[in-house]
């Protein structure tokens, strides 16, 4: 399939994954250039590789058509520090890109608190990256199955870029373990480590598998 339907299979996909009052977007790297940024980001990205700034540019295409569709007249969320995207007040959000794809997911804080969004190849996972990412209570699901323990890394990835901007705490990723319910595209926790704060066991996980990409949503 080609890159540009693929994007439209993930944007579909993204729209029936995507709780309610939640807008999202999707876009191509070669549609980077279609988004023009601030002065003072163009001065951030100007010495990263040609990759990375088309990869940050889509992802900014994408914050920009989520913010408007959620009513923010501030549409760009450039990253702190921490590479955080700073999102207007009172909206939130979360951005990934993998192959030449980037997503976007937004939403007014008074709707939702938390909210993290991965995009993953479900082809990639190394053996041993595999190890790293499946906890013991995860095993008899993951076993040697690379498209289970992607899903696992997903999920996983949406968790921790959705607790990250209320703990800014780094995470492990056997300190949580996932039940994953293959038929409905859910998770729910199993285990958690317990430095992890307990609003995090209230948050809800969806994925969704579409060619050879796993999308996954946590959001509480
Ligand atoms: C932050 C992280 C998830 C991003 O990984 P990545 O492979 O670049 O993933 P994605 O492409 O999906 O996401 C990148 C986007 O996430 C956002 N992001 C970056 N750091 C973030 C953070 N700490 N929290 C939330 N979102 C973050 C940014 O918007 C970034 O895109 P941009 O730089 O173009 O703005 C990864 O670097 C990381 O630190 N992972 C830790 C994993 C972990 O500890 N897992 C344990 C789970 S229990």
């Amino acid at each position: 399939m080609s890159l540009k339907g693929i994007s439209i299979s993930l944007q579909n996909a993204l729209d029936v994954l995507a709780p309610c009052d939640c807008a999202t977007a999707v876009s191509s790297h070669g549609e980077a250039e279609l988004i023009e940024l601030p002065n003072n980001a163009y001065d951030m990205i100007h010495s990263w590789a040609k990759h990375r700034q088309e990869e940050f540019k889509a992802g900014r295409r994408c914050v920009s058509q989520a913010l408007a569709k959620v009513g923010s007249e501030d549409r760009i969320a450039l990253p702190d520090a921490d590479g955080l995207p700073n999102w207007p007040h009172g909206f939130l959000g979360s951005i990934t890109h993998s192959l030449g794809i980037a997503m976007a997911v937004a939403a007014k804080k008074e709707k939702y608190s938390l909210i993290g969004l991965d995009l993953e190849k479900t082809n990639r996972l190394s053996e041993s990256a595999a190890r790293r990412v499946v906890h013991p209570l995860e095993v008899s699901f993951a076993g040697d199955n690379q498209v289970n323990a992607s899903i696992l890394f997903s999920l996983k990835e949406a968790f921790y870029k959705a607790q990250f901007p209320r703990s800014r705490e780094l995470g492990n990723f056997r300190e949580l373990a996932l039940s994953v319910n293959l038929v409905e595209g859910t998770a729910d926790i199993k285990e958690m480590n317990t430095r992890f704060d307990s609003e995090l066991l209230h948050l809800s996980f969806a994925f969704k598998i579409v060619d050879d990409f796993v999308i996954s949503l946590a959001w509480t």
